[in-house]
């Protein structure tokens, strides 16, 4: 016999297009900016809530990322950076995210009908994390436009006046919820994805995971509520003076500039 004939499976295997490492590529770089991403969101919640401290330590945090302490004076190009940065990562992520999205009504259709069949509860939350990722695209894009365009304009009263005065408050109360669940959502899939903290009964991890995620979601909401309502108390406070910068007593008149 032939060698011909000895391997008739690998016949054309020769000029058959080779597999490409893309769509695996895309997908580890999603996963690192929806970590990277979910990760600068509970430190973003642990900043700005520190206005539950006092305006005092809300300041404080607020000239730390600007330098002050550091070169003397406050430089708020340095949040710039910072926010130019996150919004990369987010439209890469959401680049990335938009390939899985059904992309037509019959698509769209054989993932309801998946849906219903299967019942499960993550393809839910699959779909839970499609509509808050595209709700995100716009309010994120609004948000961190301002951040980036007025890094100055940060600080207790200056943050409370655009919330409340700025009429921002309801713009944050939307993405808030939008936030807390996808990246809820988003950080939990992650973890079962690549096995992390899954232990080996796998069902009995994805329990414990699944438990862990919405007391993060709840913690995270808490948090999140109760700094938004602060920043609307000291923002209908402050409406007759929406404007006037916030400078601590124990600072020199002009030396937070
Ligand atoms: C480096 C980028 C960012 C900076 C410097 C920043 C800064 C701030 C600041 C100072 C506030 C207080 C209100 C104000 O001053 O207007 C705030 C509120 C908020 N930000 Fe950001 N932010 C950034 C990125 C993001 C991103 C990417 C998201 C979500 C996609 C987000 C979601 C929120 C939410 C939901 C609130 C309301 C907080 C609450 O209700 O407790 N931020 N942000």
């Amino acid at each position: 016999m032939s060698a011909q004939f000895d391997l008739p499976a690998g016949v054309g295997l020769a000029d058959a297009a080779r597999k490409s490492r893309w769509p695996a590529r895309m997908d580890l770089a999603q996963s690192l900016s929806g970590l990277v991403l979910g990760l600068f969101m509970w430190g973003h919640m642990f900043f700005v809530s520190s206005i539950l401290l006092g305006k005092d330590a809300m300041w404080t945090i607020t000239k730390f990322f600007e330098g002050y302490f550091i070169f003397g004076r406050s430089y708020p190009g340095m949040v710039s950076v910072i926010v130019g940065g996150v919004l990369v990562l987010i439209v890469l992520h959401a680049f990335l995210a938009m390939r899985k999205f059904p992309a037509n009504y019959r698509q769209w259709q054989t993932f309801a009908a998946h849906r219903a069949l299967m019942h499960h509860g993550d393809t839910t939350l699959w779909w839970i994390q499609v509509i808050t990722g595209f709700a995100l695209f716009f309010m994120a894009s609004i948000h961190l436009y301002q951040m980036l365009m007025h890094p100055g304009l940060i600080g207790p009263f200056e943050s409370s006046d655009r919330v409340w005065s700025g009429r921002w408050w309801p713009l944050y109360l939307v993405m808030l919820f939008a936030i807390e669940l996808h990246a809820g959502i988003g950080l939990y899939r992650l973890a079962v994805k690549w096995g992390w903290f899954v232990g080996a009964d796998a069902n009995a991890g994805r329990r414990r995971l699944q438990i862990l995620k919405w007391a993060m979601t709840a913690f995270f909401l808490v948090l999140g509520l109760a700094t938004l309502a602060a920043y609307i108390k000291i923002g209908i406070e402050h409406e007759s003076r929406a404007g006037e910068r916030y400078t601590p007593a124990w600072v020199q008149p002009g030396a937070s500039k």
